[in-house]
């Protein structure tokens, strides 16, 4: 099966061309065209996404981003099969300009269409091709289930019961700030650019920590609680009283090495608490698999800090942790097994849609 999908839920215009085959069981996907045209430069300057200046953006880019994407894949329309979009969760302007455009590009081929839940294509990004090749990886597919997702991106922070393949039940997720939202606002106080995830995990991971370094300890927000949710808002706070108590003392910010030491002790706060409800809820639903998926996931140390537990573990290539059109391509070749096709005219943005 030939799938053309299309993702405009943020700041990325992406395209994605891909195949697939193997069903439930075995399934296998080749990446033949994956275009993501950023629009961090626009953006960066308000320090997080406009909501209209992604509309008008999504706009400009998709007929292009479209070119490109059937370009690189090297063939004709007629071998598409399918076409997809994400429908939600996400900014509603920026959503309706993807679904709109694959309305008529699904008119205009005579193509079926799915709208796909973003986060869905989240979780199952680790499906596409990686750079190592997992050798046992039919064996592990296999044993799959029951899973546990954590997804963290810019907007979403939540722990995903999956009992079988599209079954979702959400276990745990944040009362207030997402954990690439935290890192985005850490970044924007430490005076770093946006997206703030990447930068912070930049100079954190050189932190070399020294004796001689101030004692600085940020909280873990709801570590011990019972539940499976999470809170970074207290998180942010924390920082910011931190950095007043600092400036208060002396202590200048812009000074190197304070400011990756700061950068290591928040990524760190994220990770212990990422982890840890994880870990345990991993112990509770008797879990064999661990999925990681969202932007955050892209961070090299959370990956490897994960990678200590003796587990079955997934996670994707970075290219396919942020924001991507295969994984949406993804999660249409599973939905086009059950057949949900959309009625293009019924077809909606829902900013806020769930995953069930
Ligand atoms: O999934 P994504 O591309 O877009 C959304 O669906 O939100 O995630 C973007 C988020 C941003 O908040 C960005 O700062 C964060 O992912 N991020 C990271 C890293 N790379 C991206 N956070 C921590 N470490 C990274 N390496
Ligand atoms: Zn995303």
């Amino acid at each position: 099966m030939i799938i053309l999908a299309i993702e405009t839920s943020c700041d990325e215009t992406a395209i994605s061309i891909i195949s697939a085959n193997g069903g439930f069981r075995n399934p296998k996907f080749k990446i033949l065209s994956n275009i993501v045209a950023s629009q961090i430069k626009i953006h960066s300057k308000w320090g997080g996404v406009v909501p209209h200046l992604a509309k008008r953006e999504h706009e400009r880019n998709l007929p292009t981003v479209l070119k490109r994407a059937l370009k690189k894949a090297g063939f004709q329309i007629p071998k598409i099969d399918l076409n997809a979009v994400t429908v939600g969760p996400g900014l509603e302007p920026a959503l309706w300009m993807g679904i709109n455009f694959a309305k008529e590009l699904a008119k205009k081929w005579e193509k079926a269409l799915i709208g796909i839940n973003h986060m869905e294509g989240h979780i199952l990004s680790f499906l596409l091709p990686q750079k190592t090749e997992i050798s046992n990886f039919k064996f592990l597919i296999s044993k799959l289930f029951p899973a546990i997702a954590l997804l963290v991106s810019g907007g979403h922070t939540e722990l995903v019961l999956m009992k079988d393949w599209l079954k979702y039940k959400i276990i745990g997720q944040t009362r207030d700030d997402a954990a690439g939202e935290a890192f985005d606002k850490a970044a924007k106080m430490l005076g770093l650019s946006y997206p703030g995830g990447p930068v912070v995990a930049k100079l954190a991971n050189s932190y070399q920590p020294s004796p001689a370094d101030n004692r600085i300890k940020l909280p873990r927000p709801m570590l011990n609680s019972k539940d499976y949710d999470f809170s970074f808002s207290g998180l942010k706070t924390a920082m910011l009283y931190l950095l007043k108590d600092l400036k208060k003392k002396g202590l200048a910010v812009d000074n190197g090495l304070l400011k990756t030491q700061l950068c290591a002790e928040f990524q760190q706060a994220v990770i212990d608490t990422l982890i840890a409800k994880t870990i345990r809820a991993v112990k509770e639903f008797k879990i064999k698999t661990v999925i990681l998926g969202g932007g955050v996931a892209a961070n090299k140390e959370l990956r490897k800090q994960f990678r200590r537990h003796k587990l079955n573990f997934f996670i994707p290539t970075k290219n396919f942790c942020t924001d991507n059109a295969a994984m949406i391509a993804c999660a249409a070749y599973f939905r086009a097994f059950k057949k949900e096709f959309a009625v293009p005219s019924k077809l909606k943005a829902n900013g806020n849609l769930k995953l069930k």
